[in-house]
């Protein structure tokens, strides 16, 4: 289904899900899914689309939400779409009231809309907005949302699912310091709240991507060739996590890739910059 090449098929090895214990586990539950309009909130959406459960889709392209709760509705699942643009604030209260209305609550949060922004520091001088924009989507808008939600998931021991990136347990890279920025300050948020979270018999789980094949990574041409995980693998991943439970993924490579972060961090903040001025000189820039 993936059509990975040898490299993915390596770097992505299969997940094995057991389909029958995520039925048993989902069996009536509620599940808010945000960013399930495209890419891998859409794929986790159909993945969940043969259990008794009720999905709860939040993005802002309606006619797409429509469209996935069309197609799930023939099947098992029951589909409530919500479409705001939960930068603002208001529509994040709009959406709560609705959760907080349901009468069993809500048992699973994944926190999946995001966005991503690649722009040197020289082309975003004038551009203090993508440093707002990303962070209203990447880190305040799933803060607030749980703010509100943990005292109903608390209720229901239920289970928090951060949509995160190998970037933020990385060295950081040149051109994409708002999106790594927003990752990150989320990530920590969630990490440093997560303890007390498990104290109330909420589960924390946080999933560190690599490459996705998602309209995401579309605008930055180097990335096409690049291995990459099919959104559909994505959303194994996650269901996996709902079943066990477990604190996090990361690609089995990222271990050792973190170890080097750290080990030749002082080559790379010498070597990059010398790069970046070799670019900058063949673009005619001195
Ligand atoms: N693709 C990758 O390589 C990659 C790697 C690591 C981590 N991730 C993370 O994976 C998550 C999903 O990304 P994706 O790759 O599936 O990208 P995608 O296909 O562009 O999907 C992003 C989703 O977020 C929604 N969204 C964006 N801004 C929103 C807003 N202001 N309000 C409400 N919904 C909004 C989008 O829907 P609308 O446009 O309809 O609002 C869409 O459904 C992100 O958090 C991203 O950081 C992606």
């Amino acid at each position: 289904m993936h059509n990975y090449g040898i490299l993915e098929s390596i770097l992505f090895p299969p997940v094995h899900l057991n389909i029958k214990k995520l039925k048993e586990k989902l069996k009536g539950k509620t599940i808010l899914i945000t960013g399930a309009s495209f890419g891998i909130g859409e794929a986790l959406a159909y993945q969940l689309a043969d259990i008794d459960c009720h999905l709860i889709l939040v993005a802002r392209t309606e006619e797409k939400l429509l469209k996935v709760k069309e197609e799930i509705e023939n099947k098992e699942a029951k589909v409530t779409i919500f479409s705001a643009d939960l930068r603002e604030p208001e529509k994040v209260e709009e959406l709560l009231n609705l959760i907080h209305q349901l009468p069993d609550g809500l048992d699973i949060f994944v926190s999946n809309a995001g966005i991503s922004i690649k722009r040197s520091i020289n082309d975003s001088l004038d551009r203090f907005h993508d440093f707002t924009r990303t962070m209203a989507i990447n880190y305040f808008a799933p803060v607030q949302l749980l703010l509100s939600l943990i005292p109903i998931l608390k209720r229901n021991k239920g289970h928090i699912i951060n949509v995160s990136t190998v970037n933020v347990l990385l060295v950081p890279f040149p051109y994409w310091a708002a999106y790594q920025a927003s990752k990150s300050a989320f990530d920590t948020w969630f990490r440093s709240v997560a303890p007390e979270l498990n104290a109330m018999g909420i589960a924390t789980s946080s999933v560190y991507l690599p490459l996705v094949k998602t309209r995401m990574i579309l605008p930055t041409k180097a990335y096409q060739k690049l291995p990459a995980m099919s959104p559909e693998h994505v959303a194994k991943i996650i269901c996996r996590l709902i079943c066990t439970r477990k604190r996090k993924y990361r690609p089995w490579w990222m271990l050792p890739g973190q170890f080097a972060s750290i080990m030749f961090r002082g080559i790379w903040e010498t070597a990059v910059p010398a790069v970046l001025k070799k670019k900058r000189k063949g673009n005619g820039n001195v």
